[in-house]
């Protein structure tokens, strides 16, 4: 683990100047699963559980939003059955929102084409969509990214641009960040203050390649299924610790 890291463990979180949007890239479920000698979906259910903990307490916290990674446009790669396991938690994880979401004041949205997926799962991400558009914008938001990827984000954005262009609606003179911004699929949400990326592995991995341009970076060697509340902090403290620039010089 980097230095500064270690370091930063030591402090306390200060709440008044949380990130308001931290993404994490949720690795690590195979491995976990592998070394108990269990199924790898096994690792997958711990990992959903993980999720439920990690956002609420983020909710709890006062962090604004949560964006996860919990299937890539690569992902299909992998076998039916561990593709098929990772679609039933998501839907039951979306059974449940459907009754809680509005109870607990936890708006949930999707990223990613969801084209492809299940017209079943594809209907209860809309029920949840639909739920959230009744709720306080300023409410905790968590997105779930599925079936996304970042470049593929990006080409579809760019494709629904040139379209408004050949109708006349837009001009591709005027397009500059803020204009492509709400073309994708995090239109309206801030871009992550912090990544996080558990397991030990340090690479973005097709990750909100737009949104990340001034994010900072946390790494840590927990596995997924592993990483809780204390994890949470030492990254938040680790963040709080970063001197951000966005490209200038310290004053
Ligand atoms: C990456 O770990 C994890 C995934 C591709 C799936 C994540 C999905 C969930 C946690 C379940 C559903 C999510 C919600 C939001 C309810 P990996 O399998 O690549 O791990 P490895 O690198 O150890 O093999």
């Amino acid at each position: 683990m980097a230095d500064t890291q270690k370091t930063a463990t030591a402090g306390q979180v200060d709440p008044t100047r949380l990130p308001r949007h931290i993404a994490i890239i949720m690795d690590g479920n195979g491995r976990w699963a592998t070394r108990r000698g269990l199924p790898r979906t096994a690792g997958h259910k711990a990992g959903a559980e993980t999720f439920r903990r990690i956002a609420t307490y983020c909710k709890n916290l006062g962090v604004q939003y949560l964006t996860v990674y919990a299937f890539s446009t690569e992902n299909w790669k992998r076998s039916a059955d561990e593709v098929g396991a990772i679609m039933s938690l998501l839907k039951k994880y979306l059974m449940e929102a459907v009754d809680t979401m509005e109870r607990d004041n936890i708006r949930l949205h999707f990223f990613g084409d969801m084209t492809p997926i299940d017209p079943e799962l594809r209907a209860l991400a809309r029920e949840t969509d639909e739920i959230t558009e009744h709720l306080d914008a300023n409410a905790f938001q968590a997105n779930v990214c599925l079936n996304y990827g970042g470049r593929d984000e990006i080409l579809r954005a760019a494709r629904a641009f040139a379209r408004d262009c050949a109708d006349g609606k837009k001009n591709p003179e005027e397009l500059d960040d803020a204009a492509f911004s709400t073309y994708l699929d995090s239109a309206g949400v801030p871009d992550p203050d912090l990544i996080i990326r558990p397991s030990g592995e340090q690479r973005i991995s097709n990750f909100l390649l737009w949104q990340c341009a001034y994010s900072e970076f946390y790494y840590t060697d927990a596995l997924w299924p592993d990483f809780d509340e204390a994890e949470l902090n030492r990254a938040i403290v680790a963040f709080q610790s970063r001197d951000r620039r966005y490209g200038g010089v310290k004053k």
